[in-house]
């Protein structure tokens, strides 16, 4: 099968959160297993450098009034994977991350620069004569890909089967209608069953009515999708479709997340090596100037600040932990306010406390392998990747019970990887955190659950079957 991916993220050209994860791991895997799976993200600055020379290009013109749109055609150089880049200067060519702006402000052309990205694989997908190549399947990704849906059915031609893929529900791409008219839309989408959404029209929404089948990146988030409480406003739309609806967990490429291959970190360890975990867990003390006692539990989080995060929560229960002699070792941005207390919090705890505020995958590599746990407490969780890859590294997770995190964290039985509480307050929390200390002062038990935990398989493999099935299913 031909596949065309298109995300506004992919890893290791760039990179904000699990989306680049995904989108650089899924269409990998899938070619593994022989498909022709391609990818499409724009040209950001600098991302022409990190890949392989372009090999095929064609210009677009200037529909959208902005400027010369061109499609690039290269390759991921790690793994060979077909990907098209969209160029447009005044678009993507821009400092900072993908989305924000030097402040943090969402750039107030982003419905513009996303409406591009979706109208170019839209374009790829209908014309094969564009490149020389067309897909039997276009999947799109979040809200920053789901225009391309619109532009498909505002062409009323047919065309191939659209998969969505929701990330995130509270991201919807909702743009104010005074920006409509430079979308090249035509307005009989824009219906109560259409992309009209509380008076804006939205990304998310226009990749989920006018898709074939909506995924979501995990079995427990597909169905707390449908409740009021976690559905951001969209849970109508998703039960009227429901059959179309699938949660399929993400996988880990342990290329990337292993200890075993890792090549960011101090030690290389296994799951017949797990005491060589010490050896990360003291350069890490060392790298963060804390002491280095191996004897106190270090508490890991690597993490966008937000408030889907429940990092709030953290920062209520940990001093019940710190003040038994715990470390807690942070790395993130995001929210100001958020950034602020973790600060505060370690010029309070000098000794046990370490912060820092930005973005490092190195570095996120060696939290996880030097951290004894890792705290991901959030209050709604798609699938969350962190946990994931926490369980390879043996650094035992302590999650929220929801989403993702639901489906692959286990504190009971012979499945138990890591601890779990239920309600999103600090008190449960906290007397999480309480079951959590009492197990690392047990340290037969402890290596009982970090083998339980290293031994789970989350790779893709275990899930490439699904996709193929789904694809499958829409193209007879
Ligand atoms: P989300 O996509 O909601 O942010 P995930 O758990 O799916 O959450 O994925 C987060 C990804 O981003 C992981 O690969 C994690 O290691 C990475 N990450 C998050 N914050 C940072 C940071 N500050 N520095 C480096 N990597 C980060
Ligand atoms: C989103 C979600 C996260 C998920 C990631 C990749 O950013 O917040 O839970 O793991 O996408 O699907």
């Amino acid at each position: 099968m031909k596949i065309l991916f298109a995300a506004s993220e992919i890893y290791p050209l760039i990179k904000t959160g699990g989306l680049a994860d995904v989108a650089g791991s899924l269409p990998v895997a899938l070619r593994k297993q022989g498909h022709d799976a391609r990818m499409i993200m724009p040209a950001y600055n600098s991302i022409l450098d990190k890949v392989a020379p372009i090999h095929n290009s064609t210009n677009l013109g200037n529909p959208f009034g902005v400027g010369d749109i061109i499609l690039l055609e290269s390759c991921i150089q790690d793994s060979d994977t077909p990907i098209y880049l969209v160029q447009c200067q005044s678009m993507y060519e821009r400092e900072h991350g993908p989305y924000l702006d030097a402040n943090g402000n969402d750039f107030e052309d982003n419905h513009l620069r996303f409406g591009i990205l979706s109208w170019v694989s839209a374009m790829l997908s209908q014309y094969g004569t564009l490149m020389g190549w067309q897909p039997d399947i276009l999947h799109l990704n979040d809200w920053q890909t789901g225009f391309a849906a619109a532009y498909l059915a505002s062409w009323k031609t047919d065309h191939i089967p659209i998969v969505t893929t929701v990330h995130n529900l509270r991201y919807n791409g909702s743009f104010n209608m005074s920006k409509w008219a430079t979308m090249r839309l035509s307005s009989d989408l824009l219906s109560l069953h259409g992309m009209e959404f509380y008076g804006n029209f939205s990304g998310l929404k226009a990749g989920l009515v006018f898709a074939d089948a909506v995924t979501t990146v995990s079995p427990t988030y597909a169905a707390e999708i449908l409740t009021p409480e976690y559905g951001d406003g969209l849970d109508g739309t998703l039960r009227s479709m429901k059959d179309r609806l699938h949660g399929i967990l993400n996988g880990v490429d342990y290329d990337q997340w292993s200890p075993a291959k890792d090549t960011y970190i101090a030690k290389n360890y296994g799951i017949n090596s797990i005491e060589d975990k010490l050896e990360n867990k003291l350069a890490l003390l060392r790298e963060c100037g804390l002491p280095e006692d191996p004897s106190k539990p270090i508490f890991g989080i690597v993490s966008r600040l937000t408030e889907q995060k429940g990092l709030d929560l953290v920062l209520d229960a940990i001093p019940s932990v710190l003040d038994r002699g715990g470390v807690l070792i942070v790395l993130g941005s995001g929210d100001k306010a958020l950034e602020q207390a973790y600060v505060d919090l370690s010029a309070q705890y000098p000794n046990q406390v370490h912060v820092r505020i930005g973005y490092d995958e190195a570095y996120s590599h060696r939290v996880q392998a030097g951290s004894d746990v890792f705290l991901i407490p959030s209050r709604f969780e798609p699938c969350g990747l962190t946990q994931l890859y926490a369980l390879k590294y043996g650094t035992l997770p302590l999650v929220r019970k929801t989403g993702g995190l639901a489906d692959t964290v286990f504190e009971e039985g012979d499945s138990a990887n890591g601890f779990v509480f239920n309600d999103a307050t600090a008190q449960s929390l906290q007397a999480c955190l309480d079951r959590c200390m009492s197990v690392f002062s047990d340290l037969n038990h402890w290596r009982r659950l970090q083998h339980s935990a290293m031994s789970y398989d989350f790779s893709w493999e275990q899930t490439t079957d699904k996709w193929e099935a789904l694809y499958h299913s829409l193209l007879r």
